[in-house]
């Protein structure tokens, strides 16, 4: 192995994501007054987004909506909202940016980790034009902390920022750039950043590792790091990612809760 690799499908990656995630959202639904009726669309919600939060809050007479563009993430997310006896959510294959659901049909849009693969202007256009007059639009997108881990591995000082700069491309997609890019256009309700706290030997502790594995093809190329480097720096995190006296705190993630203006 020339450069570390995620041992991790995507797939499965990102279930363990929602998961780690989920009782955050939880609140972000609570505090948006999501009850019992409610109709909500999860634009790019992968395997699982946020659908089973949102399914319970609704309840039967509401209708939860995910859309999804890879058709294994929107047939694994149809197949655990069966698995959980969701019977009240659909998943579409389709783009968030353009979703060809019926104008104003929904009570709050929500969207989690896209704006980094959905240009946002087109993203919140979307959400505005899908939601009811007064209906809300929910933003969990990456904040400005980065991931921490104590002790520190060996040279994650180092690559951290490398690797984040590979995730934090678009200049308006994260942190409090998106939060001053929503009251530009939106009415800001609320915005708030929350991290997780957790232990190694949580699956989702590996996601520092999963995050240098993505990165590393194009740092290499770049030459803003070399493979011994990357190789050194994987080792670290997998060891940390399981050694259960390791802290870690994720990096924190922005929840914006508006309405279109
Ligand atoms: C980082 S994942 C986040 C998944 C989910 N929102 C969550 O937080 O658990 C981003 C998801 O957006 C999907 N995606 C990317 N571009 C999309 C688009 N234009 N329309 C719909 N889904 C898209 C990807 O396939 C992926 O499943």
């Amino acid at each position: 192995m020339s450069t570390p690799r995620a041992t991790l499908g995507e797939l499965e990656r990102l279930m363990i994501q929602a998961a780690a995630w989920a009782a955050e959202a939880d609140r972000l639904l609570e505090r948006a007054g999501v009850g019992p009726g409610w109709a909500i669309a999860d634009l790019g919600c992968g395997p699982a987004g946020i659908l089973a939060e949102a399914s319970r809050r609704v309840g039967p007479a509401g209708q939860v909506v995910g859309v999804e563009a890879a058709p294994d993430r929107a047939i694994a997310a149809r197949l655990g909202a069966a698995a959980a006896g969701l019977p009240n959510v659909i998943v579409r294959i389709g783009d968030a940016a353009r979703t060809e659901l019926p104008a104003g049909s929904f009570d709050l849009a929500h969207a989690r980790f896209l704006t980094q693969e959905v240009d946002c202007d087109q993203l919140l256009t979307e959400m505005v034009r899908l939601v009811r007059p007064g209906g809300l639009i929910a933003l969990e997108e990456p904040g400005d902390l980065p991931w921490e881990i104590d002790p520190e591995p060996a040279g994650y000082r180092r690559i951290e920022p490398l690797v984040r700069a590979r995730f934090l491309a678009r200049p308006t997609a994260a942190g409090s750039a998106l939060v001053a890019r929503c009251r530009r256009d939106l009415s800001v309700l609320d915005a708030r950043e929350v991290r997780l706290e957790l232990a190694g030997g949580d699956q989702y502790a590996a996601t520092p590792r999963h995050a240098l594995a993505a990165a590393a093809p194009a740092l290499l190329a770049a030459g803003s790091a070399d493979a011994a480097t990357l190789r050194r720096a994987d080792r670290a995190l997998r060891a940390a990612a399981r050694d259960r006296a390791v802290r870690h705190r994720s990096f924190s993630v922005v929840q914006i809760l508006a309405r279109a203006a």
